[in-house]
């Protein structure tokens, strides 16, 4: 099914479709109808069951708007760019990575160089897409992503829309460790929006510039702790590694996680044990394995922060989509916020028996060295400790040399009273690294729609249905009454409607137009079950009945009223 006709369904059936229309619409903004909203939350529950609860993780929610200072840490400020070109005539703003990927063989243009960008803009004779200006000699900037806005009123601190939900959850470490009492691995999971001013927002849900994300950080020790790997070791997967062939004629291999991680074509187990974790979530929430694979990113496509990754991507009308990555984010985050934040994003790790240890020390009291030291007398005897530390027979001669801000000084070994202590440890500090799984809803939403969109034909006629997961579906079931002129009929419906609701069964309630025209408004949006009250339900001495027709299948049973609210429960458990 294209886009657009997963477009226009979304539209008319109340899925999605592009916000604030009544003033002219703003791209890259879509606004959840109530289809879509019901869909989509599914899909966070199902997510938050897997990822959060089965898993053994905490949830958190943090704010959306966060200081500048967390995001020069994160190195969000510096490299979060894209690389934008735009048009001289009609100022239309594109990607020019883009730009250059749609005409040349190159699949990952975002890691070249802007200059070369250019010279492949000029060679290849790339014109603007809106009105066929030539771009060549156009210069390529680059672009942060981040939406900007002050913190308070007047001159009120700066301030950013996050642009991934994980630092909401890096930034909150010093405290999330204390709640897991300092004990290594642990996960911290959040779902909620992330924002990214998109220079081409595009394809309905898949690239917008207010969208969701489902992520989990994993702290792990990375010398010590282990996933439990042999939960997915046989969990099959399709996977794409990144090498020469991968880039070139998209080699892929079939495999089980197990041996993945085993012949190390997955470099981590926990990245490894994410993979068959989201591959069976997947399965379970009705993505077509067919249209499904791993790819391991080239090393010129990782984000800032991240040593490997691997996406899942769908297929979605002829192209892969990418609709979660797997970093492997190490100690990068932590480290940083440790550097530039006020607190210890460490945690403390004891050791099984308590260590003697040589500690090198200078005198703390470093007032002696005078103003030859430019005044920075602390900086000096902090570079001196560092030295003591890495080097004690540095300080065997009689002068040591350090640099400080740039400037090497020379200290006599006598003025910087080093001695040596031996001290007794009980552990060490470690920075925790972190495995990141992180889902992006809108693309899970967007493929969902993609690959349960079936056509086929039931008693002669044409209908178009949505062969959605009853966990995710946005109805779990509607009723009908057969003819609304029939009181005794809208009563049963009516009391069969308000008790599965009761029962906590979302339940869409339709009578205009004929039962056919129900079936096939229900079948579009992938309502599982239709319960129809009909005279044969109500006539007779027996118990009162009504039918229930399966939507894949279109075949109707026949059960007791009274037992609906648990046989609908049963079947859609599965
Ligand atoms: N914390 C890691 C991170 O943000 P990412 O690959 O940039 O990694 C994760 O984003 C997921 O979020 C992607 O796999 C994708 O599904 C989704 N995503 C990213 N940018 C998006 C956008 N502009 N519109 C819709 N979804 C997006």
């Amino acid at each position: 099914m294209a886009s657009e006709e997963i477009g226009e369904l979304a539209k008319r059936r109340g899925f999605f479709f592009g916000s604030n229309g009544a003033y002219g619409g703003t791209a890259g903004f879509y606004t959840f109808g109530p289809q879509g909203a019901a869909l989509k939350k599914n899909v966070e529950d199902a997510w938050r069951d897997r990822f959060t609860i089965r898993e053994g993780n905490r949830e958190i929610e943090a704010p959306t708007i966060m200081p500048e200072a967390v995001f020069e840490a994160s190195g969000h400020l510096e490299g979060f760019d894209d690389m934008l070109v735009e048009c001289p005539e009609c100022g239309e703003s594109h990607r020019a990575d883009h730009l250059v990927e749609a005409v040349t063989e190159i699949e990952d243009a975002e890691a070249l160089p802007g200059s070369e960008v250019e010279e492949l803009i000029a060679d290849n004779d790339i014109a603007c897409p809106s009105c066929g200006t030539p771009l060549a000699g156009v210069t390529v900037e680059d672009f942060n992503l981040m939406f900007a806005t002050d913190i308070g009123p007047g001159d009120g601190q700066p301030g950013y829309l996050r642009p991934e939900t994980a630092q909401g959850i890096f930034v909150e470490f010093p405290r999330l460790k204390e709640y897991a009492r300092g004990n290594l691995p642990f996960g911290i999971t959040q779902i909620g929006p992330a924002y990214r001013n998109e220079i081409s927002p595009r394809g309905g849900l898949l690239r917008l510039r207010e969208f969701t994300q489902a992520e989990l950080e994993q702290f792990i020790d990375p010398e010590e702790d282990e996933p439990p790997l042999d939960r997915v070791r046989d969990v099959s997967v399709r996977l794409y590694p990144a090498t020469e062939q991968q880039a070139e004629d998209g080699e892929y291999v079939e495999t089980t996680i197990g041996e993945a991680v085993d012949e190390e074509i997955i470099g981590s187990p926990w990245v490894g044990y994410y993979l068959g974790v989201a591959k069976e979530w997947y399965d379970r929430i009705g993505v077509d394995l067919d249209r499904f694979r791993f790819r391991q990113h080239l090393a010129g496509e990782r984000a800032h922060y991240a040593s490997d990754c691997w996406d899942a991507e769908s297929e979605v009308d002829g192209d892969w989509i990418e609709i979660a990555g797997f970093s492997y984010r190490a100690d990068y985050d932590l480290s940083k916020h440790d550097e530039y934040g006020d607190d210890a994003f460490t945690v403390f790790k004891r050791y099984d028996e308590p260590k003697t240890v040589e500690r090198a020390t200078v005198d703390p009291d470093m007032s002696v060295l005078g103003p030859e030291f430019g005044g920075d007398a602390a900086a000096v005897a902090e570079a001196l400790e560092t030295l003591a530390e890495r080097d004690p027979d540095a300080f065997d001669s009689e002068t040591v040399s350090v640099e400080v801000n740039g400037d090497d000084q020379t200290v006599d070994t006598d003025v910087a009273n080093f001695s040596v202590e031996t001290v007794t440890e009980n552990g060490e500090h470690l920075t925790p690294h972190v495995v990141e799984p992180s889902f992006g809803v809108g693309r899970t939403v967007q493929t969902l729609l993609a690959h349960a969109y079936s056509e086929d034909e039931v008693d002669g006629e044409e209908r178009t249905y949505l062969s959605l997961e009853p966990e995710v579906a946005p109805q779990d079931a509607a009723v009908f009454p057969l003819v609304t002129n029939d009181d005794r009929l809208t009563e049963l419906a009516d009391r069969v409607a308000a008790d599965l609701r009761e029962a906590g069964v979302a339940v869409a309630y339709d009578d205009s137009g004929s039962i056919g025209r129900r079936y096939r408004r229900q079948d579009e949006i992938g309502t599982p079950f239709c319960v129809t009250i009909d005279r044969d339900g109500i006539e007779g001495d027996g118990p009162e009945t009504v039918t229930v027709r399966e939507r894949d299948s279109a075949v109707q049973v026949r059960v007791p009223a009274e037992e609906l609210a648990t046989e609908l429960t049963a079947l859609r458990t599965g």
